[in-house]
């Protein structure tokens, strides 16, 4: 370890204090990877002298690095690189548009006031979890438009109905019976998108301090809603078929939890999807607590394997479920538009939370997406879509599997649009999302889908191909397998380095 150590310069004569350039200088060797997680930093003394300073400089270099999570000291045994990923100035940021949607919701990482990720014509966008912008339908949305402005004329520019305009709502409810769930145009509320849902229920259901249960990783847009509200995070790690059921319920019984946040078919980040056995379980513990589950269901209409898992709602007998569908992953996510199904007893706590929001979504939007619906417009479209992500998720897991670097894992989930990858074990993930972004290829680090509780190994990362073309997907994966790779060796040669 003291070899790496030995190049390293610091100057004098610089107005930067000492300790100040050691730190930098030691978080730049993290950050690039050459000094990996759980790996032990030189002695105090040792550094010293190496370095030609004081002891002090070297403490004061490491409390600092301390302090920022880039180490961690075990008493009487030394110093250690954390499982940080340092995502620090990563890339430029010199124009162009910023992406990663969710990234913005994260403010555990430094990308809105440091090198923001921009795309240029050349970035494979693996971390968009969003349908780009070629596949929207603008002709026949303008031809609804158009219509809409005709018939409705003035009326479509004034204060709508809270609830939603109506014959959307009944429009909706006739879509419902498909999944067999019923619904009504009194229960659905219409939203300006599923994040509204999320933030309406949380104002009217939550107080400061209330307990909520979530999937851990799961969507950072949730993370940060029950935050907003002063809401504590109860989460309950997410397996292949749902979370622990045993583990929730003693979470429910310890700490009262009045919500419940679900995305039980193929989960985001994840993929995982709970089995139909795990949503009856759910469904009667909510009941047994007393509380609401929200099945927040942003795509479980992409299900490439026909997996056929029964939705919460159309199983909630005792009106627990609060159903949030987005059409923001098939449709157009600037619309802002969804709709929820809302127990009765809650639904005037929701119609405050709404109005108090935003009064109520767009009447236009509103109008345009009904005659869109019964145009037979969306049944076309949503075929359109499925197509193209099916071939998309089908390239992503045939590249994986033919190039897939040793001690990399990762789940097939069926449908949806993430694929979550497991790296080997202290494997430095922020290295690969600086190398990968300069070489045009950006993912979702895994460590942002996490609300308090970093798991112990913190190396995942989620690959999404809604906005990545199909005939970007195979070179896409195969340079970041080659990256992967190069960032092992890297790791395994300075693991041999005897430690001086
Ligand atoms: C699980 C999940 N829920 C909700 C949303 C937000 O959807 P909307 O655009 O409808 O607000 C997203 C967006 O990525 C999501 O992944």
């Amino acid at each position: 370890m003291l070899e790496i150590f030995r190049t390293m310069l610091l100057d004098k004569t610089l107005a930067a204090p000492l300790y100040l350039q050691l730190y930098e200088a030691v978080k730049n060797l993290i950050d690039e990877g050459t000094l990996v997680a759980h790996s032990r930093l030189p002695s105090i003394r040792g550094l010293a002298a190496l370095l030609n300073v004081n002891q002090i400089t070297v403490v004061s270099a490491f409390k600092r690095l301390e302090h920022e999570g880039y180490v961690y000291s075990k008493p009487g045994s030394g110093t250690y690189i954390s499982n940080t990923l340092s995502l620090k100035g990563m890339t430029d940021s010199g124009g162009g548009n910023i992406i990663l949607d969710e990234l913005y919701q994260q403010d555990d990482l430094p990308f809105l006031t440091s090198g923001q990720v921009t795309l240029n014509e050349n970035t494979i966008n693996f971390a968009s979890a969003t349908p780009t912008s070629d596949l929207f339908p603008i002709d026949n949305f303008k031809v609804v438009l158009n219509d809409i402005l005709d018939r409705d004329k003035g009326n479509a520019f004034s204060y709508q109905d809270i609830r939603g305009f109506l014959p959307l709502r009944e429009c909706i409810s006739q879509m419902m019976q498909k999944g067999n769930i019923k619904s009504n145009s009194e229960n659905i509320q219409i939203i300006s998108g599923a994040q509204q849902g999320i933030d309406i229920i949380s104002k009217a259901l939550l107080n400061q301090g209330d307990y909520v249960i979530t999937e851990s990783p799961t969507y950072t847009g949730a993370i940060a809603v029950f935050k907003s509200r002063g809401a504590e995070i109860c989460d309950v790690e997410i397996n292949k078929d749902g979370p622990d059921l045993n583990v929730l319920e003693y979470n429910l019984k310890k700490y009262n939890c009045k919500l419940i946040y679900t995305i039980p078919s193929f989960q985001n980040p994840t993929g995982h999807s709970y089995s139909n056995l795990k949503r009856r379980e759910l469904l009667k513990l909510a009941e047994r607590y007393n509380a609401y589950v929200i099945e927040d269901d942003y795509v479980s209409d992409l299900d490439f394997d026909n997996r056929g898992f029964v939705s919460l709602k159309s199983e909630d007998k005792s009106n627990r479920v609060i159903f949030i569908k987005s059409f923001s992953k098939i449709f157009m996510p600037g619309l802002r538009l969804g709709f929820m199904i809302v127990p009765s007893d809650i639904h005037g706590n929701i119609l405050e939370a709404k109005h108090t929001s935003d009064i109520s979504t767009s009447g236009l939007i509103q109008r345009a997406f009904d005659l869109y619906i019964r145009t037979g417009f969306w049944d076309k479209h949503f075929s359109f879509m499925y197509d193209i992500y099916r071939e998309r998720y089908f390239k992503t897991v045939e590249a994986l599997d033919s190039c897939i670097c040793d001690g990399v894992t990762y789940f097939k989930p069926g449908g949806g649009l993430n694929i979550w990858l497991d790296m080997p074990y202290g494997f430095p993930v922020g290295s690969l999302f600086k190398l990968s972004s300069s070489n045009d290829i950006v993912f979702a680090p895994g460590r942002i889908f996490y609300s308090n509780n970093l798991p112990q190994r913190l190396n995942n990362i989620r690959l999404s191909f809604a906005s990545a073309y199909t005939e970007q997907i195979r070179p896409g994966i195969e340079k970041l397998c080659s990256i992967i790779s190069s960032l092992q060796q890297r790791q395994d040669s300075h693991r041999n380095m005897p430690i001086l």
